[in-house]
């Protein structure tokens, strides 16, 4: 595209827009338009989401959406579901797409249709997960597993994780699944600590395997493993590989047969329903995981074929941009009152933001609009306890996504009601606050009155379903697919790469061996990293 995205008529009618919206308060919004409330909502794949209380009318709405179209969204996603490389930086498709597609539908990577080959996998993997489940598969001593644990970072961990905790409810408790990502010893040591290697299960994934801590972790269990069984035989009954490298795995020591495999057109944070999902699978079993896969496959229908102004992804997407770019906010909070969805917030941190965390624009430039914000949160109720003070009385502004059920997996007296009160409550004091006029009316101390003024005008979407089923989990996260691919397609980014985690890893394989030489390294970094390494030598040495 020759034009830059400032230069869209849509763009500029936005910046307009936004002159006349910025000021304009949702109280004042809601009075002039009743109707909103049950107007600017949209349903999809189990989801009902509730955008009303943002600072945008039905004519940025239409803003937003010709913004969309002006920046051939439907275009891009006709392309990403046709399997064109859209990953341009990385010449490949795009298709975590394909990982949901029922049998029976095709799509093509260079003349090949993958559908079939992800079916294949995914009942190698049922076909796997029965048997440990049903205690066919025995350990090496003749013992059943009882212990999984998955070995993977970043995406071949935080889906898994996520996952796991997300559809706990629905998971065989006769299992012990845990997951260790990270380099640090204690990751591992506290997650076997109290485990039999010979009930326990490593399921080492990583789409490359090659990361250094899951090579480290796996080298680590291995060895964990060896140290009781006594013979590299043990290996095949507890070790299995997800992994797109075959070499890698068979070089690490595990039988290929007992690889599952996916592709490079699957990237990494999108890879949770791939092989990825191994541990996911094994703890709720097939049919959940397929129901799971059946949710992820209804919001890619919608995303596919909804009109954008009816459409949860578009609308979720362009709404973050409008924040963005136009009211300067940085982050947004996704606060999901579920306590089984305590790692989405983590989860989505990778998915958006090894996204969107680009600035320079699919043909080379610098773009001179802000990308990708940052995605934080943690449960609600908690947070209410600790970070939303900031939220409704601190100078920034940021756009919150609250999740909520309208049936508990765990009711329990009356716990349910209060947590779902509590959601309507803060997005209904964050939209509409709490004037001076009423604090003084309660009789507050003058001196007192601003403290207690709550100025309101602080956007947020209210994603409503029926209960946490995998057929839920599933629609949600594609939600969020989704809407990153919405603003990565507005902003001209490439969503899919992920160059920047790169340097950090090149610097850190060069300074290993001046951590562990005996010989003092002769230390060539800038005079901080010097001196941290040479402290950091003197210490370890004492
Ligand atoms: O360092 C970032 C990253 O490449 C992520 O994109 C990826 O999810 C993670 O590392 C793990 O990679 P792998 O699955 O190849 O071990």
């Amino acid at each position: 595209m020759s034009t830059t995205l400032r230069d869209l008529p849509a763009w500029k009618s936005l910046e307009s827009h936004y002159s006349e919206v910025k000021d304009r308060h949702l109280r004042d919004l809601f009075a002039e338009d009743p109707g909103r409330g049950e107007r600017m909502t949209a349903e999809a794949a189990g989801l009902f989401l509730d955008y009303s209380k943002h600072r945008a009318t039905h004519e940025t709405l239409k803003r937003l959406v010709k913004l969309a179209e002006e920046s051939d969204l439907r275009g891009r996603i006709d392309a990403m579901f046709r399997g064109d490389p859209i990953n341009a930086t990385e010449h490949r498709s795009v298709l975590h797409v394909a990982l949901r597609a029922p049998k029976g539908q095709s799509i093509f990577v260079d003349g090949k249709d993958v559908v079939p080959d992800v079916h294949e996998v995914l009942d190698k993997m049922a076909g796997f997960t029965g048997r440990i489940r049903s205690g066919e598969w025995k350990g090496y001593t003749g013992k059943p597993i009882r212990n999984v644990v998955n070995i993977g970072i970043g995406g071949s961990d935080l889906g898994p994780v996520m996952a796991y905790e997300a559809l706990r409810h629905y998971s065989d408790r006769g299992l012990t699944l845990r997951f260790v990502s990270n380099v640090d010893g204690t990751d591992f040591a506290e997650a076997t600590r109290d485990l039999d290697p010979a009930e326990t299960l490593f399921i080492v994934s990583s789409k490359t395997f090659t990361t250094l801590e899951t090579m480290t972790n796996a080298q680590t269990a291995r060895a964990w493993t060896l140290a009781a069984l006594k013979d590299d035989a043990s290996i095949a009954r507890h070790f299995v590989a997800v992994s797109t490298n075959a070499e890698e795995v068979s070089k690490f020591g595990i039988d290929t047969a007992n690889m599952f495999g996916f592709w490079d057109w699957v990237g990494g944070r999108y890879s949770m329903d791939a092989a990825i999902g191994l541990s996911t699978m094994i703890a709720v079993g097939p049919e959940n995981y397929r129901a799971m896969l059946a949710g992820f496959h209804a919001m890619d229908e919608h995303y596919r074929t909804a009109p954008f102004e009816k459409n949860l992804p578009a609308i979720l997407g362009l709404l973050t941009v409008w924040y963005t770019d136009f009211f300067g906010a940085e982050t947004v909070a996704v606060l999901p009152y579920d306590q089984y969805l305590k790692r989405f917030p983590a989860y989505l941190q990778q998915l958006t933001m090894e996204s969107n965390g680009k600035s320079e624009t699919l043909d080379g430039k610098r773009v001179d609009y802000p990308t990708g914000p940052i995605y934080w949160g943690e449960p609600g109720t908690n947070g209410q306890h600790s970070f939303y003070q900031l939220i409704h009385q601190g100078t920034r502004l940021i756009p919150c996504d609250f999740i909520g059920f309208c049936r508990s997996l765990n009711p329990v007296g009356e716990h349910h009601d209060l947590l779902m009160s509590n959601v309507f409550a803060q997005a209904e004091a964050l939209a509409f606050g709490k004037t001076a006029e009423q604090v003084k009316s309660e009789g507050t101390a003058d001196w007192l009155v601003p403290h207690r003024t709550f100025e309101g005008n602080r956007p947020s979407n209210v994603i409503l379903a029926d209960r946490l089923t995998p057929e839920v989990l599933g629609a949600l996260i594609a939600l969020y697919e989704h809407s990153v691919f919405t603003q990565g397609t507005i902003w001209r980014i490439n969503p899919f790469d992920q160059w920047g985690v790169e340097l950090g890893k090149v610097l850190a394989k060069r300074i290993i061996p001046e951590l562990e030489s005996k010989d003092e390294p002769k230390l060539n970094h800038d005079s901080s990293t010097n001196a941290l390494i040479r402290r950091y030598r003197q210490h370890k040495a004492r």
